[in-house]
């Protein structure tokens, strides 16, 4: 490592002898530092998403002590700062309403602050990318450390996965199949250790994607919470932002244009969930690389998914670990030509030197080319008249039968109405119909809640029916499965022709042809778009009308119009 003596961006607070200098420093000396940390050496905040609303990062405060014995180790200056932290399972309406929120606070936090360089400690869902968002905007060197996901969950002497099986559950509660006892003792079973999901779901997979583009240490991904070496980790990952700031790698160096086809491939690969679509289109604004809805398609198409982890498959993050991790993906990947191998990471080499010798100890959980558990993973991109810009399926979580369906529209304009309806035994509903649920995008509710995986009908829940074609311009989570097709572009409550449907329309859908079409004459349409009413509230001021007047579409990342690019980290005027 070289280490030539730099003058770091911290020194113009506190290397200066002046009352500014004096300001900066003595008030910092009440925490009991003693007078030569602010020598110059590097200044490293830990931007740290930690709370107990949001179980998922509780543990985060923890893991940052063990972020900060490597940083001293290396002769920086380490700084614990919080940021709004996004809990999915607490928040109202939906975490992902605060998402950029979360990113401007780190952004504006970051920029205004002393720092030199940053650790990211991540774990619930939109706390990844939000944090991967604001720190892209400012461009300091910045790591990633996510908290690691729960231990498997055990119930009944089987594996139960984070929300896989919650959903589960609760349609066999509907259709008798489980006890209301049982149903309540599966809750302490499901989450029994510190960390986020288990599951494939978007905590996961967005620790995944981290990794994937060069933003963490190798192993981030799957190192369960409680592991003891995630705190090696975190340990690791504070001696190396040191040296990424004597470096000066930022993450624009990273997170190139190869650095998210790579992604959008190991999210193929993992089967990852749909919400990475969104996350990396709004990263990859931040840091100004042109990155689309059909870059999905077209690059994820050709992956199969190797990793056999729920929702798609049977396995759970702690046997992801154990079989290799994410490491064993990214080599499978590059010896198969689908990887750009010399993308920069984190450790200052590219992503195959990280990987080239990882082993897969077991390829029933991390599955061999020949062997996929879906030839062709990714995320399918449809459009048609019903969707015009787009909206994504999850082909690896959906089911193969009804990846060709044709079938009557059963309506919903609101999630309350889905709610009041779907209980009706007189509702006109049978397995080839179609659920479509309106008003549920990022302006309509607002912020695009994980309601698009849509409870099945009881009546037919109780026939054993497993599936059905759902569509809205929602979220799902990520730990969710179902042929449900989201994002659908433009968002109903813009006018998108999604607002237009009524029931019985026949809708046809063809995941091959990447097609998804209403059946219904333009003239009609055109009819009915002229007694179509916007469903938009009036505005209540706060945060929430500045989100429903700026947020862009989900197929272009669902960031704030006002945010996108990187602003840098330059703040010529002091505060005295
Ligand atoms: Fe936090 Fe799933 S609810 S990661
Ligand atoms: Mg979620």
């Amino acid at each position: 490592m070289t280490q030539e003596k730099r003058q770091f961006r911290s020194a113009a607070w506190f290397g200066r002898s002046d009352k500014d200098g004096f300001i900066h420093r003595s008030w910092m000396k009440n925490q009991g530092f003693p007078p030569d940390v602010f020598d110059g050496r590097p200044v490293i905040g830990i931007c740290n998403t930690w709370s107990e609303l949001t179980p998922c990062n509780a543990h985060l405060r923890a893991l940052a002590e063990r972020v900060k014995r490597g940083i001293w180790e290396m002769g920086g200056l380490p700084l614990e700062f919080p940021v709004m932290s996004t809990g999915e399972t607490n928040l109202r309406p939906t975490a992902m309403l605060y998402r950029n929120l979360v990113s401007m606070d780190v952004e504006e936090s970051l920029r205004a602050n002393p720092v030199d360089g940053v650790v990211l400690m991540c774990g619930c869902d939109k706390t990844t990318p939000a944090l991967l968002m604001g720190a892209a905007s400012c461009d300091l060197p910045a790591i990633v450390v996510s908290g690691g996901p729960m231990l498997n969950g055990k119930f009944h002497g089987k594996d139960i996965g984070s929300g896989t099986d919650l959903w589960r559950f609760s349609e066999d509660v509907k259709a008798g199949k489980m006890s209301q006892q049982e149903f309540a003792e599966a809750e302490s079973c499901m989450s029994r250790s510190a960390g986020h999901c288990m599951t494939m779901g978007t905590a996961s997979t967005m620790a995944g994607m981290a990794e994937a583009l060069g933003m963490t240490l190798p192993h981030n991904a799957a190192i369960p919470a409680v592991d003891s070496r995630r705190s090696v980790l975190a340990h690791l990952s504070g001696r190396r932002i040191v040296e990424m700031v004597h470096e000066n790698l930022t993450p624009s160096q990273i997170l190139k244009r190869a650095a998210f086809e790579n992604a959008i491939r190991i999210n193929g690969a993992l089967g990852g969930s749909t919400n990475a679509v969104i996350h990396l289109l709004a990263i990859a604004g931040r840091v100004g690389v042109p990155l689309t809805l059909d870059d999905w398609d077209r690059i994820g198409r050709d992956t199969p998914t190797l990793v056999d982890l729920m929702p798609s498959g049977r396995f759970l993050m702690e046997d992801f670990y154990y079989a290799g991790g994410l490491p064993a993906v990214v080599r499978s990947l590059a010896e198969h030509q689908l990887l750009h191998a010399d993308a920069l990471t984190v450790t200052g080499k590219p992503i195959i030197e990280n990987c080239k010798d990882a082993p897969n100890w077991n390829q029933e959980v991390i599955r061999t080319f020949d062997n996929p558990l879906v030839k062709q993973g990714g995320v399918a991109v449809l459009r048609g008249n019903l969707a015009p810009d787009g909206a994504v399926l999850k082909p690896s979580a959906a089911s193969a039968e009804l990846m060709q369906h044709r079938g009557p529209a059963v309506v919903f304009s609101s999630v309350e109405h889905y709610h009041e309806r779907i209980m009706d035994p007189q509702l006109e509903v049978d397995e080839n119909s179609v659920l479509v649920l309106q008003n549920c995008g990022p302006k309509g509710y607002p912020g695009m809640p994980e309601v698009g995986n849509m409870g099945l009908p009881p009546k037919l829940l109780a026939r054993g029916i497993k599936d059905m074609v759902r569509i809205s311009d929602a979220r799902m989570s990520g730990t969710a499965y179902g042929t449900v097709i989201l994002h659908v572009c433009p968002e109903a409550a813009l006018g998108g022709p999604l607002a237009l449907v009524r029931d019985g329309d026949m809708i046809e859908v063809d995941v091959k042809k990447r097609r998804l079409h209403l059946d219904v004459s333009d003239d009609e349409l055109a009819r009915r778009r002229e007694e179509w009413v916007s469903p938009l509230p009036a505005m209540q001021g706060g945060y929430q009308q500045m989100y429903i007047q700026h947020v862009m579409q989900a197929c272009e990342g669902a960031d704030l119009d006002f945010l996108v690019g990187c602003r840098g980290n330059k703040v010529p005027r002091e505060s005295h």
